[in-house]
């Protein structure tokens, strides 16, 4: 990047870079990595690039180019009301998710400090979002890899000022059930990995820069599902709330999962862009 090239012209490269590169939405990129490289937005500023600036422009821009995802250059990324702590190691958050985050707390309004466990937690923002909604629950959030550990960690204690959102526990989901007392959480939320390995083959050049293991999930994506529905039905209350994550696809197969472990009040729920994004159920009220 050249120094004193004014920001129309700045911007104008970076995009024209980055389409080229095959990015989508190179516009918006451009402007967030001139922001990143100069501190001032590109829209507002009459001022030429320092060198300082080109030269931290030309880095952002040669990583970008080579698909490294937005969110990981930026490090910081918005969720509900909140920002979280993202980089190489853990899965981006995704505006979709919001969605399960929302449908979630709705499933424990009105509950006085609800108990709640957020399986496979990557940044936390599932869990971090609950207490954002409702500040009276007790929220633990389980992770397995330790890259992504370390941004729970950090983003628990950061992401909601002046407390610690949830406690973040290293664990696998596929044996954590069994430290579980019966009965002794009101909500379990979830956003597993999903994709078949099938899928997992033809990746976006962004999402393949993330880690497979916050992907992947056996030759029907259904593994992580199937352990939910069979292992921590007994860790909820009667009554008690589940709410999953899913791929677009999955809603029928998930919910048929979840209808023969015995789960009840089984629905479905869109995403912003109308499609099926969430399946929320509950643990029979009554002994059936
Ligand atoms: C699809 S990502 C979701 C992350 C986060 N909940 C979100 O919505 O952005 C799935 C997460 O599950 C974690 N994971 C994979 N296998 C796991 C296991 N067996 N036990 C616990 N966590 C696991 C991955 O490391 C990854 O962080």
């Amino acid at each position: 990047m050249t120094p004193g090239l004014s920001p129309r012209q700045a911007l104008a490269e970076v995009e024209g870079r980055l389409s080229a590169a095959g990015c989508p939405d190179a516009d918006f990129d451009a402007r967030e990595l001139y922001e990143m490289a100069a501190g001032e937005d590109p829209r507002l500023s009459g001022n030429p690039l320092t060198a300082a600036q080109a030269e931290r422009l030309e880095a952002l821009c040669a990583r970008r180019e080579a698909r490294e995802p937005l969110q990981y250059l930026r490090g910081r990324w918005p969720f509900l009301g909140f920002e979280l702590a993202v980089g190489p190691g853990v899965l981006c958050p995704r505006p979709d998710t919001e969605v399960v985050a929302q449908a979630a707390a709705e499933l424990i309004a009105g509950l006085e400090a609800p108990r709640v466990l957020d399986l496979c937690a990557g940044t936390g923002c599932l869990g971090i979002g609950i207490k954002f909604f409702c500040p009276s629950a007790q929220v633990t959030c389980l992770e397995k890899s330790p890259e992504a550990f370390a941004y729970l960690a950090r983003n628990v204690r950061e992401a909601l000022p002046g407390q610690e959102a949830a406690e973040p526990v290293q664990g696998d989901l596929f044996d954590y059930w069994r430290t579980l007392a019966p009965g002794s959480l009101d909500l379990i939320l979830s956003n597993p990995p999903y994709l078949t390995t099938a899928e997992m083959t033809a990746l976006q050049p962004e999402t393949a820069r993330e880690p497979a293991l916050a992907l992947e999930a056996g030759e029907d994506g259904l593994d992580f599902y199937r352990a939910i529905a069979a292992d921590y039905q007994q860790a909820l209350r009667p009554g008690g709330a589940l709410a999953l994550e899913i791929g677009w696809t999955q809603a029928a197969a998930v919910t048929e999962l979840l209808r023969q472990a015995g789960w009840r009040e089984i629905q479905c729920i869109r995403d912003y862009g109308g499609n099926d994004r969430c399946i929320t159920a509950r643990r029979p009220r009554e002994i059936e």
